[in-house]
Parts: structure tokens; sequence; C-alpha cells
């Protein structure tokens, strides 16, 4: 039996419950495609999911979905970038050789050194072929930042010339969100730490106000566009009163207000955005494989700059 390495999450509880081990490797189907993994994204989901520390009236149905007293899937990882090493007799996407970047849905298994995937979009995931000018972690920082991003700017209907505004502009989707309004033609500010006002100026956006400071309330104007980047969980004086900062057909909308779309051709576009260089992915730090706790343990301060990725394999 071929096996592999892979971070398994045996029972919830904290990022010391992670643990590598030797694994079988996973043959692809007919309608599936091998890819050999060479990084993935420490996402706030895989968080949630290996801590299951969510308030209580949310602890049944989320048990119910990832499992009830341990992870349904050992191992987890949702965000990944590789290439494909096989393909089965009935893929017509993509070939040995491609290098990929997606998201692996409730099949999660990105935390490992292979993971099979089918090249049609569905709840188990989505795949596309890797933006070229970026690294493989930077490529993880893309597809997880870069579909909550675009499906939450979408909700705007944002047209050039509006004025938008992005709180929580320094986490994965917010450097992306910023980047993207930017893209669109639109006046764009960005709302952040005081530790982060020069990426998200970097970024492109026109003003940028600290979350941190009370004096930013009277500098809020009127938008057409609000997102809350970081999620309903984080909030600030100034969030609250970003709510009542809209013009009269202003909209305000949360990246938790809908789920996550596993959309390949949402990743197209991305990458095309990306090798044309109109926006880039921001990754804060990478950690080898074998220091998945510590990652975990960062991501969970609440503090990351852009993405936080592990380097699974390192491309020859
Ligand atoms: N809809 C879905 O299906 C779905 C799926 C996944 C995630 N999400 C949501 O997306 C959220 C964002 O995830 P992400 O990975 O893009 O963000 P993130 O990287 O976790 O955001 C981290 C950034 O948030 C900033 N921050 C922390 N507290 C803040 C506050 N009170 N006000 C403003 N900024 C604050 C931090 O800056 P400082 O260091 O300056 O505080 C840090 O740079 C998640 O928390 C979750 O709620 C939704």
């Amino acid at each position: 039996m071929e096996t592999m390495k892979a971070i398994i999450c045996a029972k919830y509880g904290p990022p010391e419950v992670l643990q590598i081990k030797q694994c079988k490797k996973p043959v692809p189907g007919k309608d599936e495609v091998l890819i050999k993994i060479y990084a993935a994204s420490v996402t706030n989901s895989d968080i949630f999911i290996r801590s299951s520390n969510v308030p209580f009236l949310m602890m049944i149905p989320m048990r119910l979905m990832i499992g009830l007293t341990k992870p349904r899937q050992e191992i987890i990882g949702e965000v990944f970038s590789g290439e494909i090493e096989s393909v089965g007799s009935g893929i017509h996407r993509f070939k040995a050789g491609d290098q990929v970047y997606g998201l692996t849905g409730f099949s999660l298994g990105a935390y490992a050194d292979y993971k099979c995937m089918k090249e049609i979009d569905s709840k188990q995931g989505c795949l596309a072929l890797k933006p070229e000018n970026i690294s493989f972690e930077e490529a993880t920082s893309a597809a997880y930042g870069g579909l909550l991003a675009f499906q939450s700017m979408e909700k705007g209907n944002i047209k050039a010339g509006q004025k938008i505004l992005i709180y929580g502009a320094s986490g994965t989707s917010g450097t992306i969100a910023i980047q993207f309004a930017r893209y669109l033609g639109a006046e764009v500010t960005g709302i952040c730490g005081s530790s982060n006002i020069a990426l998200v100026k970097s970024l492109g956006a026109d003003k940028v106000l600290d979350y941190t400071r009370k004096d930013s309330i009277k500098m809020l104007e009127k938008y057409d566009f609000i997102l809350d980047a970081v999620g309903k969980r984080k909030t600030s004086e100034l969030k609250k009163a970003c709510e009542k900062a809209l013009t009269p057909n202003g909209k305000y909308f949360s990246i938790d207000d809908s789920a996550l779309l596993l959309e390949s051709d949402r990743l197209n576009r991305i990458r095309e955005l990306i090798e044309s260089e109109k926006i880039r992915p921001i990754n804060d730090k990478c950690y080898p494989f074998e220091q998945i706790v510590e990652a975990h343990k960062y991501v969970e301060l609440g503090h990351k700059k852009g993405n936080v990725a592990i380097t699974v394999n390192k491309k020859p």
C-alpha cells in the first residue's frame, strides 16, 4: 500500500490535537484527478473545525455537519495548491502536470501530500488552473480570500466612481476586496488596525481609517456599498457606526451573510486578474508542514495580515 503524510485531527480541541501521520495515498477514480499538494492555507474555517469552539446554540447544527464527537474527515484543510499527478479516464479539463489551486469543500483533506478531486464544481470542492505568476503559498491566499471577497463584492454591483468601504481590510479577504474595488474604479476606504495602515494603503485604498481610534467615527462618509470582510464576530464602535454610513440606496453586506460558493469560474476570473497584475494575494506567514500547531496558534490569535499558509511539499 502506498502511503503519504497527512495532518490528522482525530478529536476536537486545541492546536496540539493535530498530529502528523502516515495514511493511505488516495487513488483517483475515473472522474477524478490526483493532486500532489504543495501548499495549504490555514484558514479561520480550519480553526473552527479543529476547535469546534462556537457559541452553544450553533454547536449542534455545526456538529451535525462536521462530525458529532470528532471531525468526520480526519484530514482537515480546505484550501490547496499543487500539481496534477494523474487523471482518471473521464477527465477532460485537466492533464498531468497542470498546476492547480482550489477548495476542498466538505471533503476537506488539503493538509496532506495528495488529494483526489473531481473536475466538476460541487460541495466537495472546486478546482482551476493556478495563476502562473505567484507561488503555491500565495495561490492558497488567492483561492480562499479571492472567492470570499469576489462573491461578497458582487452583491454590491459596484460601478466606477462609487464610494466603497471595506471594514476589516487587512485579512485574507479584505486585502483582495480592496484591490478588486479599486480595479472596478470605485473610491475605496479601508478600515483596519494601526499596524496595518501602511499595508492597506499599499493595496490602493484611497483612504484608511483605524478601527482602534475613537475619532475615526467622525471621518466616516456615506458609502454606496459597505463590506464587512472580517465577519460578524469581530466588531468595534466604528463598525457599529458604519451601519448608518450608507447612501439612500447603499447596501451593507457581511462576509458571513452567505455561504462560501465553490465555483471554478470565479477561480478562473481571479487567476486572470492576478496574471494581469490587477490584484495580488497577500501572505503573512508561511510555516513548514511540521509546524502546523504553531500555524494554528498564530491564526487563532485573529490578527494575521492576509493569509497564512503551510508548505506541504517543496516544488522540485
Ligand atoms: N461566508 C462563509 O462561508 C465564510 C467562510 C469562511 C470565512 N468567513 C468569514 O470570513 C471572516 C474573515 O476571514 P479572513 O480569513 O479573511 O479574515 P482574517 O484574516 O481572520 O482577518 C484578520 C484580520 O482582521 C483584523 N481584525 C481583527 N479584529 C478586527 C476588528 N474588530 N475590526 C477590524 N479588523 C479586525 C486583524 O487586524 P488587527 O490585527 O489590526 O486587529 C487581521 O488583520 C471569518 O472570520 C469568517 O467570519 C465566512
